[in-house]
């Protein structure tokens, strides 16, 4: 009798370890690898580059051209008058917005080759003597109206056009106010002389994408202080 207890007993034992059943495996999940993206270093020294630095220290080329120049669609001081097309397009919004804050707004200047901005400056030296033309006109290859990406806009009564006083009309501060939400930074801001090279120009925008615009503005620095590009 003892023997068939241990037989059943062994037995049961065996059963139990027969157990057909797959142990609970918990899935192992690889993680997914987190990939950040790497920062591209915006490019400033491209011509090409929208965010291309063009002043005194930085020349362009004689022969840079852009190659999407296009007419934008507004009210312009002249015909003809060019800019870089995403630049252009952004201009057609911004003056679409000024003209909804009943703020009329006008074309003075965009593209200039470096040709004709020899001739400006020239002119502006035979006026008012070289030291001086420096201080408001730019030498040949040291103009951003060469990138296409500049923009001189008046308040379309030619009173103020090109003058300290544009900052005070409604044009000029909405400009000043707004311009950064369609892309384009104040370019020489009042006291900067030192660092951009230029006196104030409240008129002179240019155009750097709506996300750089809006940093910059944030920062209250000049391209030049913002991008470290100082000498
Ligand atoms: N007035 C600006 C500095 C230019 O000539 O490009
Ligand atoms: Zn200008």
């Amino acid at each position: 009798m003892k023997k068939v207890i241990s037989l059943l007993i062994i037995g049961l034992l065996f059963t139990g370890c027969s157990n057909d059943k797959k142990p609970e495996v918990t899935p192992v999940t690889t993680p997914e690898p987190t990939i950040e993206p790497t920062p591209v270093p915006l490019d400033h020294d491209t011509y090409d580059s929208l965010y291309v630095i063009a002043n005194k220290t930085h020349p362009l080329s004689e022969d840079f051209e852009p190659t999407d120049l296009v007419v934008p669609d507004v009210l312009a001081t002249r015909d003809g008058l060019e800019l870089r097309q995403e630049a252009a397009t952004a201009l057609e919004t911004m003056f679409e917005a000024a003209k909804a804050d009943d703020i009329t707004l006008r074309f003075g200047s965009g593209y200039r080759s470096y040709s004709t901005q020899q001739r400006l400056f020239n002119n502006y030296v035979a006026k008012d003597g070289e030291e001086s033309a420096n201080r408001y006109s730019a030498r040949p290859g040291e103009s951003e109206h060469q990138t296409g990406w500049a923009v001189d806009i008046s308040d379309g009564s030619m009173n103020n056009w090109l003058k300290n006083s544009f900052k005070n009309t409604p044009e000029g501060q909405w400009l000043a106010e707004n311009s950064y939400l369609y892309g384009f930074v104040l370019r020489y801001p009042e006291g900067k002389e030192d660092i951009t090279g230029y006196i104030y120009e409240p008129w002179h925008f240019r155009y750097i994408g709506i996300d750089e615009a809006l940093k910059i503005k944030e920062s209250g620095l000049t391209l030049e202080e913002f991008y470290g590009y100082m000498n």
